[in-house]
């Protein structure tokens, strides 16, 4: 299997890059925040709770990501592998991400990290906020919490898979299309 984990503060461009990712490679993609948004949309109980923190730009407990997590990686036996965004958040998600991989006699093949400046970060997601209707996305305040919750408790996730020569840095401003060249090199250089 090959096992990607797209990395980067709110509004880098995961989902935007994913989709392609997952087009060209055959991946699964596994996003929480997508999985999340899905319970919200069917008002399950799990939902109601997750919005109520989404709203606020805070990051949701570690067992509720985890366990969806989880259910997905059995949900998707056969594939060639999982392409996880924006996931794992914590430490405590990168550890418990790595136990479930090992259970499955795999591993997470590489981190691509995408690098945008907080000034742009802030002005894609609140121009999005315009049309998406995506209620983290309305109020400049929700979305600068989102940014200092990655500072303080994601960004250092990098750190982790760093110590096991993991981790390659891609510029995530330009085009779609340019970064997604970038971002293909790099996977190519590590696919075999
Ligand atoms: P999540 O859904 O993961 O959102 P996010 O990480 O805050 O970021 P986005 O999805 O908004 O941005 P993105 O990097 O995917 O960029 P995109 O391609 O959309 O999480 C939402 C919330 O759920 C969290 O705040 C938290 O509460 C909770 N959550 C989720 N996972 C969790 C976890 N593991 N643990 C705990 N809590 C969790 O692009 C953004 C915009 O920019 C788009 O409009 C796009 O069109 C545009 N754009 C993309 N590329 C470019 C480009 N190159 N140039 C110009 N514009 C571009
Ligand atoms: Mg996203």
């Amino acid at each position: 299997m090959f096992n990607l984990i797209l990395f980067g503060p709110p509004g880098s461009g995961k989902g935007t890059q994913s989709e392609k990712l997952t087009t060209k490679y055959g991946l699964k993609h596994l996003s929480t925040g997508d999985l999340l948004r899905s319970e919200i949309a069917q008002h399950t109980a799990l939902g109601l709770e997750a919005k109520k923190i989404m709203d606020k730009g805070h990051l949701v407990p570690d067992e509720v990501v985890i366990g969806m997590i989880c259910t997905a990686l059995e949900t998707y036996p056969d594939t060639k592998g999982f392409l996880f965004d924006g996931f794992p958040r914590t430490d405590k998600q990168a550890e418990a991400l790595d136990k479930l991989l090992e259970l499955k006699k795999t591993t997470i093949s590489v981190m691509v990290a995408l690098t945008v400046s907080e000034e742009e970060l802030v002005k894609r997601l609140a121009k999005r906020g315009e049309t998406s209707g995506r209620s983290d996305d309305t109020n400049e305040g929700v979305i600068r919490a989102r940014i200092a919750e990655y500072n303080s408790k994601t960004a250092a996730v990098a750190d982790y898979y760093k110590s096991f020569d993991k981790v390659v840095m891609v510029k995530g401003e330009g085009s779609v299309e340019e970064i997604f060249n970038a971002l293909c090199k790099e996977i190519d250089s590590r696919i075999i």
